[in-house]
């Protein structure tokens, strides 16, 4: 699909409307992040969106209007919270879920009776969505699972050729998604953290609870929490501990893995050569981390780095919105670094058995970091039953590069564990080699699946799992 590109000009934003009025995509820039919109009283219109950002259609759009005075034509009674917030913040960065009238269709509450109304207030998505005349359905115009994007080069990277239309605008002045609040709940409760507080909201409405993400049912309450988010292509983590700490780590880490930290201005100076520093602004300024925290993850991206680390984020006021998006990028793993553990996973290709026990090993170990290489290494990818048995466990390695085993990997790793003997004695002179049953007190090679079927890769997986879960750091 040719994609036009409309600059803030009268011209640009009536052609922009006219193609949603005739029920095409259109992304526009908000003051959060920018939407990809459609008629959302227009189903068909709707599932453009779904398609265009490969997105499960059980996640609900926000619907955007020009002013909180239209809200009653698509929500049913509204509560005298809503009211308040309207009053308080809005235009403004927040959303609040109400229930719906019918005129909303079923693909943009995803079969819920709730809708989320917003009134962004950056000036071009005002001018836009009055000259569209009709309620304009919008997620985030990232492709699924990708960063949110904050300014049009984001924009364009994702969805050139996806969508009908794109509004060029300036940066996105939050640079986090809109704080999501259910008003239909007894006690309000905010189910995304964004650009409005928690704090804030309870001066206006007392009492005001924080969803846990998940019902004990399981259940995510806003369906969107379900999904895996903002996943950069490296492996993300939070790293704790004074900056001495912290840049030692990394030293070390920088001499295994490519890397990048996201890190405040404060501690730049300490941080080690040869890793690329990424600033969130000021240790004290939430709204310099909000508004780079989507730029920086992207960076991430297009360097190729393999290992991302970010700082411990506070749990107030607008650094709520920044820690929510950052633990879910890092997976909530947190690692200690004065006493976390590098970890080398060695067999013969670097393609099946070690990859796998890499990707294993970082979703379950907690204080420990994981990397894997071959002896022999001839191949630029995983094999593809690698991937399928690893995702299979929860874990997605398709990303993953088989690496060539030096010693200066061994050397700056504090454990490296071989799948079998042999590879350990291929290895000899190194003090920190074993075998990975060797390491959990058994006495077994994990065999090569290579060349087999499914089932043979499957259980190979397991048989690593096993080990894996018996490694006690
Ligand atoms: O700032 C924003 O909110 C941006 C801009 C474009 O307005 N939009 C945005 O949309 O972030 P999206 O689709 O990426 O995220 C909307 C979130 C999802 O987590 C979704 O599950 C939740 O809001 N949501 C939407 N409607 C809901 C509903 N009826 N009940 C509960 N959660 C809902
Ligand atoms: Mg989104």
């Amino acid at each position: 699909m040719e994609t036009r590109i409309f600059e803030n000009t009268r011209e640009g934003i009536k052609s922009a409307a006219t193609l949603i009025r005739s029920g095409e995509t259109v992304i526009f820039p908000t003051e959060t992040v920018y939407g990809l919109g459609a008629n959302a009283l227009d189903s068909l219109a709707v599932k453009k969106i779904f398609t265009a950002k490969g997105r499960p259609s059980d996640n609900p759009l926000i619907v955007h209007i020009a002013d909180f005075s239209e809200a009653e034509e698509f929500v049913e009674n509204i509560p005298h919270t809503a009211k308040l917030l309207a009053e308080k913040f809005c235009p403004g960065p927040i959303t609040m879920i109400l229930k719906k009238k019918a005129c909303i269709p079923a693909e943009v509450s995803a079969g819920l009776d709730t809708v989320g109304i917003r009134i962004p207030e950056n000036k071009i998505a005002r001018d836009f969505l009055k000259e569209c005349g009709v309620p304009v359905a919008a997620p985030s115009a990232n492709i699924s699972g990708r960063p949110s994007p904050t300014n049009f080069e984001h924009v364009f990277e994702d969805m050139n050729g996806r969508v009908a239309g794109i509004i060029k605008g300036e940066n996105s002045r939050v640079g986090v998604e809109s704080t999501v609040i259910d008003l239909t709940s007894d006690i309000p409760t905010v189910l995304r953290p964004g650009g409005i507080s928690v704090e804030e909201l309870s001066e206006v409405l007392g009492d005001v609870l924080v969803s846990s993400e998940l019902k004990d049912d399981g259940i995510p309450k806003a369906p969107g929490m379900k999904y895996k988010h903002y996943s950069p292509k490296g492996q993300t983590f939070i790293l704790k501990g004074n900056v001495t700490d912290v840049a030692g780590f990394l030293e070390k880490r920088s001499k295994v893995n490519s890397v990048s930290v996201l890190v405040f201005d404060e501690f730049i100076e300490y941080m080690p050569k040869g890793i690329n520093v990424i600033s969130l602004g000021g240790k004290d300024d939430p709204k310099s981390a909000a508004n780079r925290l989507f730029d920086a993850l992207r960076e991430c991206d297009a360097l190729g780095v393999r290992e991302i680390y970010a700082p411990e984020i506070p749990e107030q006021g607008l650094w709520r919105a920044v820690k929510n998006r950052l633990y879910k990028a890092a997976a909530a793993r947190i690692i200690d670094a004065k006493s976390a553990k590098s970890v080398l996973f060695v067999c013969t290709g670097n393609t099946c058995r070690s990859a796998m026990a890499e990707g294993i090993f970082n979703i379950s170990h907690k204080n420990a970091v994981a990397i894997s290489a071959g002896l022999f290494v001839n191949q630029s990818s995983a094999e593809e039953n690698a991937v399928k048995a690893a995702a299979e466990l929860g874990t997605d390695i398709k990303n993953h590069i088989p690496r060539q085993l030096t010693p200066e990997l061994i050397e700056n790793s504090d454990i490296v564990l071989t799948m079998t003997d042999s590879h350990k004695k291929s290895l000899v002179g190194f003090e920190n080699v074993i075998t990975i049953s060797g390491f959990v007190g058994e006495e077994k090679d994990v065999k090569d699946p290579y060349g087999g079927d499914m089932e043979v890769y499957r259980s190979c997986a397991r048989e690593i799992k096993e080990l894996i879960e018996k490694i006690k750091l």
